[in-house]
């Protein structure tokens, strides 16, 4: 057998590295993604070598994360249960379609991944995998292994010479997940719905209490709905994101604590920050206002649940999510322009807007004389019209 894992160089993928070396007598190859996350890789691959590790790859998808995953997603203004930027939900088909690339070049017949039994992150590599390869095999360890707990994980870690390293997240009583565009939290004292949990747990932001007491004034550009320049500076899309993740940081911007629904029926604490997400779904928001017909937004709008949760619930690679992907980016050809904003101890404020392809029109909104642009009488027969069937209704109920 010859399998490709999905490897963080942490502690429960190696032991899931050695594990299947063991129990399957396998050849392992393993891949290791940076989307962002801000660790140091360096020691990945000594550590893959370590087990006799042959093949190792290590990418640095940072772009590809941010331009065909991320900003597609924003297109969308997606949120889960109201209020959920995705942050893991949206990297996990991505490194999905990665981890099947690597694993059909190098004659892999399987693939693996440390996602637990009772999460989504399971559904999310699963689906992208066998959307992309029909045949491919999974092997997911914690839900085969008896393992079932820190303990014995660490019991097993201990027995076969791996090391329990102290990285980013090591060493956290929270399961951590990162990337260009979140960290997530959860467990540890978070399961207590009630707990809240201590300032230092925050990673990217600030506390808004320490931001700074002056607001600072921040401009985005827009091309085609996507963020191509901060401030007037332009930039990659992962340069973009990472500089609003920066600013929003600073300014304790895009803190979440919710409970949410699981895929598998369970519900689930965490705490999530996402500050230039935040920062780009409100600029986001403020450039289609200019720009989209109303009937055009209201669209988006009634179909950005039904999007956020086929995001969640793994559906990335799916014919309904690339559909709706291909009618939302159609929307996108003409939200174009500048956004203001103003970042505020943990607010972010619109402060203007403008745009070549605006639908504003002053000469019709304007209380001042409009110089007949607009006849104000059309709106009586409007009305009366729409009034029509509630005058009728009314009518009946006097009866
Ligand atoms: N609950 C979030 C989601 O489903 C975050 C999951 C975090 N995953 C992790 N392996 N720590 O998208
Ligand atoms: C996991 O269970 O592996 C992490 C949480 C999730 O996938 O929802």
């Amino acid at each position: 057998r010859k399998i490709a894992l999905a490897y963080s160089g942490g502690l429960d993928t190696s032991v899931i590295l050695k594990w299947l070396q063991d129990t399957y007598d396998a050849e392992v190859v393993t891949f290791t993604a940076d989307i962002g996350q801000g660790e140091e890789l360096d020691s990945v691959r000594p550590k893959a070598q370590q087990f006799g590790v042959k093949e190792i790859f290590i990418d640095d998808l940072r772009e590809e994360f941010v331009r065909d995953f991320v900003f597609p997603m924003f297109r969308a203004n997606a949120l889960y249960e109201g209020e959920y930027l995705l942050g893991t939900s949206i990297a996990r088909p991505l490194i999905a379609k990665r981890l099947v690339e690597i694993a059909r070049q190098t004659g892999c017949d399987s693939i693996s991944h440390g996602a637990t039994g009772k999460g989504n992150d399971q559904v999310r590599f699963e689906l992208g995998a066998y959307a992309l390869w029909p045949e491919v095999k999974v092997i997911a360890p914690w839900r085969e292994w008896d393992l079932n707990s820190r303990e014995k994980l660490l019991a097993y870690a201990e027995k076969h010479g791996i090391p329990i390293t102290k990285k980013k997240g090591g060493g956290s009583p929270y399961s951590m997940d990162a990337n260009a565009l979140h960290i997530s939290y959860e467990g540890g004292g978070l399961e207590d719905p009630w707990w809240c949990p201590p300032d230092d747990i925050w990673r990217l932001t600030r506390n808004p209490e320490d931001a700074p007491a002056e607001a600072q004034i921040v401009t985005i550009e827009f091309d085609k709905g996507d963020a191509v320049a901060v401030d007037g500076v332009r930039g990659t899309p992962f340069e973009v994101l990472d500089k609003l993740n920066q600013l929003g940081g600073l300014h304790g911007i895009g803190r979440l604590d919710l409970v949410e629904n699981r895929y598998v029926g369970i519900k689930s604490r965490g705490c999530y920050e996402t500050p230039g997400g935040t920062i780009l779904l409100k600029a986001h928001r403020a450039i289609e206002s200019l720009c989209l017909d109303r009937e055009q937004a209201h669209l988006k709008d009634e179909l950005m649940p039904k999007y956020a949760s086929l995001v969640y619930n793994g559906y990335w690679w799916s014919p309904e999510r690339r559909a709706l992907q291909a009618l939302i980016d159609a929307t996108q050809e003409r939200v174009n322009g500048e956004v203001r904003l103003k970042l505020y101890k943990g607010n972010v404020y619109n402060a203007g807007r403008r745009s070549k392809d605006s639908l504003f029109d002053a000469t019709l909104s304007t209380f001042e004389d409009d110089r007949g642009a607009y006849n104000q009488k059309d709106a009586e027969g409007f009305i009366r019209l729409n009034g029509l069937r509630l005058r009728t209704g009314a009518k009946r109920d006097q009866r």
